[in-house]
This record gives C-alpha cells, sequence and structure tokens, in this order.
C-alpha cells in the first residue's frame, strides 16, 4: 500500500512562520503514522518560488532574484530539518523540469482549445495572489485574510482556462467520495464555493507585471499565474508524466490550511479533470493558528510566532506537541511562545517525563538496575493497562489529520491516570515490607510497560523524545517493523539505561 502526503509549497516572501511548522509538522505525523501502519510513505514539502509577492520581496531585499530564493527556501528547508519532518522531496518551483512540464501542460492545453484571451478586471489580492469578487471581500472592501494590504484594481489581457463546464462533474466526484475533503466542515465549504457559476480562472500574468514564473509557451509575452504552476507541483514530484506515478497519485492526500481550500478543492480537481487526471484521494484541512485579537498570522502582516525562537526556548517536540494537540478543526486556535512553554511544563513535564522518571529511577534502584518481574495482575492492574492500549490504539490505525488533536489528548488523559495508579499504588510503601515485595514489583512493571506503549504511541508525534524515553527503557523498537502495539511486551528483567531528565522545566 502506498501514501503520498504533501504540503502546500509555501511562499517566500519571508521567513517561515508557526502555520508553515503546523503543516509540515501535520504531515510529517501522518506519515510515521501510515509508516507504522506498514505503508510505502512519500512526504513532500517545499517551497513556492514564483509570483508576484515573491517577486516584490527580492526585489525589496536587493538581493539577485536566484540568490533570494535560494536563501528564503534554505530557511524553510532548515526549519523543517529542525522540526524532524521526514520529507523524502523537498519541492523548488524554480527547477528546471518542473517548469518544462508546466508549460507542456499549458501547451496541452492551449491545443485542446481550453484556454482563452480576454480583457479582465478586477480585484487583486497580492496576499492571495487571486482576484476576488466584491463578495468575497470585507465590509471595508479589504481581503478577510490580509485586510492590512488592500486589493488592487487590475484591467489586464490574460489567457483564462474555462473551468464551469467541470462544476458538475466535481460536485458528483464529491458526493460519491464522501472522504474527499476532510474534516466535514470543510466539504460543507467546498459545496458551497461550488453552488454558483464558476468565472473563468486566470492562468496568465503579463510580464510588466510579473516576470518571475514560467513562461506561457504560446506567448512570451506573459508568465503563468503562479497557483497554476505552484498546484502541478504535486505531480511533477512523481515525475510526472513519465511511467510509475499513477501509484501514488492514487494515492495522493492534500494537507492544506483552510486559506487555499478553495485552490485546491476548486481549481485543482478541475486543473486535472481538463487534462484526464484524477483528483487527490483527499483534501486534509485544518484551521488556522492565530495571533493576539484573533487575526490569522501571515508574514505580509508581521504578526507571526517564529517557530525558531520557540525551538530554541521550548525545543522541537514541545513545539510538535502542541501543534499536534491544540488545533481546532473547526475553527482558529491561539498559540504563542508562553502557551507552548505552560503546555510543555505542566503536561509533558510533570505528566509524561516525571512519571516515567519515577517510575525508572525506583526500578533501577530497587530492583538492581532492572525491570522487575511481575506476579499477578489485579484489577486495579488491568483497568489502566486496558485504558493504556485503548489510548494508544488510535494510534496503530489509520488516522486522518483531524484525528491528530483528539488522539494525543487520548493519550494525555490516560498519562493522567497512570499517574494517578502509582500514586494509589504508592510503591514507595509496598517496598517496605517483605509480604507486599512482589505487589511493588508488579506496581512497577505496570507502569513501566504502560509508559512504553505510551512512547511507542507517541513516536508518530514528537519522535525524538519518545525514542529516548524508549532507549533509557531499552527496548526500543525497530523504526521499519509494522507497529502493533501490545501489552507485556517489556521484557521482565531488561537492564535499564540511565534515567535522564526528559523534559526538563523551562521557565523562561
Ligand atoms: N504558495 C501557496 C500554496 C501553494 S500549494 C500548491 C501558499 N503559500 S503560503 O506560504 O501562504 O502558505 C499557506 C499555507 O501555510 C496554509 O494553507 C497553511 O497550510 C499554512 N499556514 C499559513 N499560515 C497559517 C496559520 N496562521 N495557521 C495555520 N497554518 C497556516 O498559500
Amino acid at each position: 500500500m502506498k501514501s503520498y502526503i504533501t504540503t502546500p509549497i509555501y511562499y517566500v516572501n519571508g521567513a517561515p512562520h508557526i502555520g508553515h511548522a503546523h503543516t509540515s509538522t501535520m504531515a510529517d505525523i501522518l506519515k510515521r503514522n501510515r509508516k507504522a501502519l506498514g505503508y510505502d510513505t512519500k512526504l513532500t514539502t517545499g517551497c513556492d518560488e514564483h509570483g508576484q509577492k515573491n517577486q516584490e520581496a527580492a526585489l525589496e531585499s536587493g538581493m539577485p532574484i536566484t540568490e533570494y530564493l535560494t536563501m528564503r527556501s534554505g530557511e524553510f528547508q532548515r526549519l523543517f530539518d529542525m522540526i524532524n519532518v521526514d520529507y523524502d522531496y523537498f519541492v523548488h518551483t524554480s527547477r528546471p523540469e518542473h517548469m518544462r512540464q508546466v508549460a507542456n501542460v499549458e501547451q496541452r492545453m492551449f491545443d485542446a482549445g481550453l484556454i482563452i484571451k480576454k480583457q479582465y478586471s478586477g480585484l487583486y489580492c497580492t496576499g492571495c495572489e487571486q482576484f476576488k469578487k466584491t463578495t468575497d471581500l470585507t465590509d471595508e472592501g479589504n481581503c478577510p485574510d490580509h485586510p492590512n494590504l488592500g486589493v488592487e484594481e487590475l484591467d489586464e489581457l490574460n489567457y483564462f482556462l474555462n473551468i464551469e463546464p467541470y462544476r458538475q462533474q466535481l460536485l458528483e466526484h464529491i458526493e460519491e467520495n464522501p472522504k474527499f475533503v476532510d474534516p466535514p466542515i470543510y466539504r460543507a465549504e467546498l459545496k458551497r464555493m461550488l453552488a454558483e457559476p464558476l468565472e473563468d480562472l486566470c492562468i496568465s500574468r503579463p510580464k510588466t507585471r510579473v516576470s518571475l514564473g514560467v513562461e506561457l509557451p504560446f506567448d512570451n509575452n506573459y508568465v503563468t499565474y503562479v497557483w497554476f504552476d505552484a498546484l502541478f507541483n504535486y505531480l511533477t514530484n512523481l515525475d510526472w508524466p513519465k511511467e510509475g506515478y499513477e501509484q501514488w497519485w492514487q494515492a495522493a492526500e492534500h494537507t492544506i490550511g483552510k486559506d487555499i481550500l478553495k485552490t485546491h478543492g476548486v481549481y485543482w480537481p478541475i486543473m486535472l479533470m481538463s487534462i484526464g487526471e484524477s483528483p487527490p484521494a483527499r483534501l486534509s484541512v485544518h484551521g488556522h493558528w492565530v495571533g493576539p485579537g484573533g487575526i490569522k498570522m501571515s508574514k505580509s502582516l508581521g504578526n507571526v510566532v517564529d517557530p525558531i525562537e520557540v525551538i530554541e526556548v521550548v525545543g522541537t517536540d514541545a513545539l510538535r506537541y502542541f501543534l499536534a494537540r491544540n488545533m481546532r478543526s473547526d475553527g482558529d486556535s491561539n498559540i504563542s511562545l508562553e502557551l507552548v512553554r505552560q503546555t510543555y511544563n505542566s503536561e509533558l513535564g510533570n505528566k509524561l517525563g516525571n512519571l516515567l522518571s519515577r517510575a525508572a529511577k525506583f526500578s533501577k534502584k530497587q530492583f538492581d538496575d532492572r525491570v522487575p518481574t511481575p506476579g499477578l495482575f489485579g484489577s486495579a492492574d488491568e483497568i489502566i493497562r486496558i485504558s493504556v492500549l485503548e489510548a494508544v490504539n488510535g494510534f496503530a490505525r489509520r488516522i486522518e489529520m483531524a484525528d491528530i488533536p483528539r488522539l494525543t489528548q487520548q493519550l494525555i488523559t490516560v498519562c493522567d491516570r497512570m499517574n494517578n495508579y502509582f500514586a494509589e499504588q504508592a510503591p514507595w510503601d509496598l517496598i517496605k515490607d517483605p509480604i507486599t515485595d512482589e505487589r511493588c514489583r508488579t506496581v512497577i512493571y505496570v507502569s513501566l510497560d504502560c509508559i512504553r506503549l505510551v512512547f511507542e504511541a507517541l513516536r508518530q508525534v514528537i519522535p525524538m523524545s519518545s525514542n529516548a524515553a524508549l532507549l533509557m527503557l531499552n527496548c526500543l523498537p525497530n523504526e521499519n517493523e509494522i507497529w502493533q502495539p501490545a501489552l507485556d511486551s517489556l521484557p521482565p528483567e531488561t537492564k535499564l539505561n540511565e534515567i535522564e531528565t526528559l523534559y526538563p522545566r523551562i521557565t523562561e
């Protein structure tokens, strides 16, 4: 079975921010989940290096354009490396072969009579790189996602793709494939977008305005509209149209933020249908991280949380954990360095790390550096064991992006129960009396075995610290084996390694 997961390719008009870190991290979690289930996986992320806003940013920087693109896309790549995004391919739309295929497909569409040239006047948001209808704008006449930028009035001769003839076919596709868009609120939103006739899609920009892009093969006064070019990355990453792409393409899942639902849910499937390719299997959509005032973070607005700063203060896994745990699927979610730090201290530190350290250090001290051999399990033991197994089982199935917060929360909730179990069983009292010595061994065994299971599941979310924990317990599973969570897989008498503080408290 194959799994091809993509992230949006990000504009390089500024440094990466937390929103970019988010989608690529969620895509990485999905890849790790599929891999644990035995899928053959491919994950792509990268940069969208064309278009007006990148061109303007490059100009402002005073750097030669290619140097600017290399500098910025390098920042994105370094961030994704820092955050442990296990991508198989990093996209650059300036790659010559990608550009060649974009030009080829345009020529094909042109030859098939799908592209027309006409005068168009409309309002343009550079933030979105899209024409807007007045009904898309706020009462003040601004783009809701980029209220500070304003919209430009443009009156231009351009090339267009007639997309209305495919609207019905796309609606039917959505009906027949209930999981095409997930979660369901965005499916409903997409259906609303398709309720009215669609205007022609402008696929060109005159070079007098934008020169950074793929030249139109049939008119060298124009470059390709940045979205038309960018969306094709999902195919060109697979060496399309060369043979061999089909099996991956059938398994394509695009992870996106809700801001780009229209481009991925309306334009992209129609562009594909017009050339006889099938739509992607899945669009997995998430809401936005917002800063103060509930305004979406964006580079254009300058109200961003810097992921590198967050990582430098609290570490990669603190950030990954916060993103995974807190994104609501039905709206926007708040983030700040302070919130990430608090969550890290109170959940990873106090609930998970603490329990590992208490149980493992106790075991080392009392049982000669080893995992004890348990006696018979009692009902308190079985109850906690079953709860843990249930919680981790969420990650032993194929998960959707929208499931990630709930499943991650389940793991931390079960940690609360494990902490209660540990406190109630009070192994430090049991050890004092030879009569309860065996009971003590059982409690410590159950605790360590349950912690092991939780970290096995958490490898999908916070791989670095989970692997470190499993190494301390001396039971690191083989990454390439299919994961089948089971109780009692921590062999009694395993020699424990050095137990270090996994999530040291961070105060400032
Ligand atoms: N270049 C286009 C995408 C082309 S894909 C063929 C683009 N780039 S972008 O830099 O603006 O990135 C948008 C994406 O970044 C969002 O869809 C989302 O995945 C992520 N985020 C950007 N800001 C975000 C938040 N504030 N919150 C969460 N994610 C957001 O659009």
